[in-house]
């Protein structure tokens, strides 16, 4: 059998431990071959490949980023997208694909399933915002990342008297700034699943400064708040439909200052969530989705997305994967709020 493998959508710690599981056990257990294409559904639909052997994948397990490149590139965006990817794998001789991604390529991973082409899921995104696996690759060390960065600026809060507002990813479910605001000790913490009142913002920032501290806000970066009671900015859209977010640190620093007289500072993580290299859980975790999702395309058995239930990694229809997002209950977000203020 020949496989075609590709990561789509943002890159995630990760990405690589995956291919190296998938190509190891293909090739070495199965016999199968492998090839590569490139910059997620772009390879595919443009033909665009690399030769993914056990040479290929040789030394990658510690390394971000992914060997294959990514895009965000939808294949349902023209019409004859699905016919131009059944044609490459025609001309590559390719029988089926394992598609790493999100929300949006394993989406798409489930029309093109539901078109008839032989494909396979691995769930990846530091949001953790997939429904039918307990945790996704690349959040462990999102969340290890921005608690570091938290912990570290704590001392600035304290020395300069200052409000520090910490902007993290998550544009639709709050678990990095629900786990880094948790572990890192947040006075605050905002995330898209529940819109925030500024004014219950500000008292726990002037709550924080009458106890002799600093506060620090963390902020998912799409939490809103509460409609009519701050001035927010829409953005463009990008290929999958999603608005690209304005910054919502900023507003906050602006508004906190404005309300407080505190002097406040934000500071956006960005993409240093997802730089570098995986840690040891999100090593182990790829590593065992590449070997299941391997196992499933040797199986015959597609349409399915690999997914861990505690400890077992187990496989579910694509389609029920990517239908709901996981978002944070309430129940968790009560628990993070005894500490605020
Ligand atoms: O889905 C992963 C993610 O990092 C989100 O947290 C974030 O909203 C988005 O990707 C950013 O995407 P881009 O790097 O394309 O701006």
């Amino acid at each position: 059998m020949k496989i075609g493998v590709l990561t789509g959508g943002g890159d995630c710690p990760g990405l690589n431990a995956v291919i190296r599981g998938v190509v190891r056990k293909g090739v070495g257990l199965y016999g199968h071959s492998f090839v590569g294409f490139r910059d997620g559904w772009r390879g595919p639909l443009e033909n665009d490949t690399i030769p993914l052997d056990i040479a290929a994948v040789r030394g990658i397990l510690p390394r971000g980023g992914t060997i294959l490149g990514s895009s965000r590139t939808n294949p349902f965006a023209s019409a004859d997208g699905p016919a131009r990817v059944r044609e490459t794998m025609r001309r590559t001789g390719v029988d089926a694909l394992i598609a790493i991604g999100g929300e949006d390529t394993l989406g798409a991973a489930a029309r093109l399933h539901a078109e008839g082409v032989p494909v396979i899921g691995v769930p990846k995104t530091i949001d953790n915002d997939l429904s039918a696996t307990d945790y996704t690759f690349g959040f462990d060390t999102a969340v290890n990342i921005a608690t570091e960065a938290i912990d570290r600026l704590h001392t600035t809060a304290e020395s300069h008297h200052r409000v520090l507002v910490v902007e993290v990813m998550g544009r639709h479910a709050g678990w990095i700034a629900l786990h880094s605001g948790m572990a890192a000790g947040a006075n605050v913490i905002l995330i898209p699943e529940r819109p925030f009142d500024i004014d219950k913002v500000c008292a726990f920032v002037e709550q924080r400064f009458a106890t002799s501290y600093a506060p620090i806000i963390v902020v998912a970066e799409g939490a809103t708040p509460i409609a009519g009671t701050m001035m927010v900015k829409e953005g463009e859209l990008d290929a999958f439909g999603h608005v690209r977010l304005q910054g919502i640190s900023s507003l906050l620093e602006t508004e906190i200052r404005g309300r407080t007289g505190r002097e406040t500072r934000a500071t956006v993580l960005g993409h240093v969530q997802r730089g570098g290299t995986p840690t040891a859980f999100d090593r182990w975790l790829a590593t065992r989705f590449g070997l299941h999702a391997v196992d499933a395309a040797h199986d015959g058995d597609f349409g399915v997305m690999v997914a861990l239930h505690g400890t077992r990694v187990e496989r579910v229809p694509l389609a029920e994967a990517t239908g709901e997002l996981k978002t944070v209950p309430e129940h968790l977000y009560e628990e993070a709020e005894v500490f605020f203020g």
